[in-house]
């Protein structure tokens, strides 16, 4: 099944909105951040399954990318991580989510950090500009995954890493189980060797897939690395 862009789009409008009125939304995504030094109010906007921090390895002075930033907790993370030589760039589609995290950067006044709005399907960013894709249970939602796919090996620098968090389905997923994970808007989360050969296909090299933890309903949580070649 391929999820809505429009119900995807609504379902964080309203975690957005509830999160601006002080609600706290990311009840699962903050217990990802234990020992990371940040405030509990922006942990507690967390709607990752992972923290793709705890992988991506950033460096001072590099570029960053995160698909999907939603409050933007691993934008201003990345931005500390990256230096103020470096630049971490937040993208998401639904405004909600977009005035929550500059909301949330002004409040940690941390400079080096933008987001844009826009589709992960079109990433509007120049080609071979970025050093690191990172991204926090968002592709999975994605009804076009080649697309994803092929714009972060775009706009990655030869050498670029994509590391990321995300949903992957077991094997033996049904259809009417598909249909049932779609209430969640997750009906299109990719098997790992559909994702590793959607990878291979936009030219990524390296790929490496690893389960971290159960989510349930034959949805599991993993973490994904890959490269582009030099
Ligand atoms: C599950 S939340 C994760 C947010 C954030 N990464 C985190 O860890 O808290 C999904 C986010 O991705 C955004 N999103 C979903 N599909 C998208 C798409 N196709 N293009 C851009 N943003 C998208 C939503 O607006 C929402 O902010």
């Amino acid at each position: 099944m391929s999820p809505d862009q429009d119900a995807v789009r609504e379902r964080y409008a309203n975690a957005a909105r509830r999160a601006l009125a002080g609600e706290a939304t990311g009840e699962l995504g903050a217990q990802h951040y234990a020992g990371e030094d940040v405030p509990e109010t922006v942990a507690a906007t967390s709607l990752g399954c992972g923290n793709p921090l705890a992988v991506a390895d950033l460096r001072p002075g590099e570029t960053v990318l995160d698909l999907g930033s939603g409050g933007g907790l691993d934008v201003l993370l990345s931005a500390r991580r990256v230096g103020p030589s470096g630049r971490a760039i937040g993208l998401d589609m639904t405004d909600e989510m977009l005035a929550l995290a500059r909301r949330q950067a002004a409040q940690a006044e941390v400079a080096n950090v933008e987001f844009v709005k826009g589709t992960i399907e079109a990433i509007p960013l120049p080609d071979n500009t970025v050093d690191v894709v990172i991204s926090n249970c968002v592709i999975a939602l994605s009804p076009d995954k080649p697309a994803v796919f092929a714009g972060v090996a775009r706009v990655l620098r030869p050498g670029g890493r994509l590391g990321v968090t995300d949903l992957l389905a077991e094997e033996t997923l049904t259809a009417a189980e598909r249909a049932a994970a779609d209430e969640e808007c997750l009906g299109g989360a990719l098997t790992a060797d559909d994702y590793r050969a959607l990878l291979h296909a936009a030219g990524l090299v390296d790929v490496d897939i690893r389960r971290t933890h159960e989510v349930g309903n034959k949805l599991y949580s993993a973490i994904i690395r890959a490269s582009k070649p030099h």
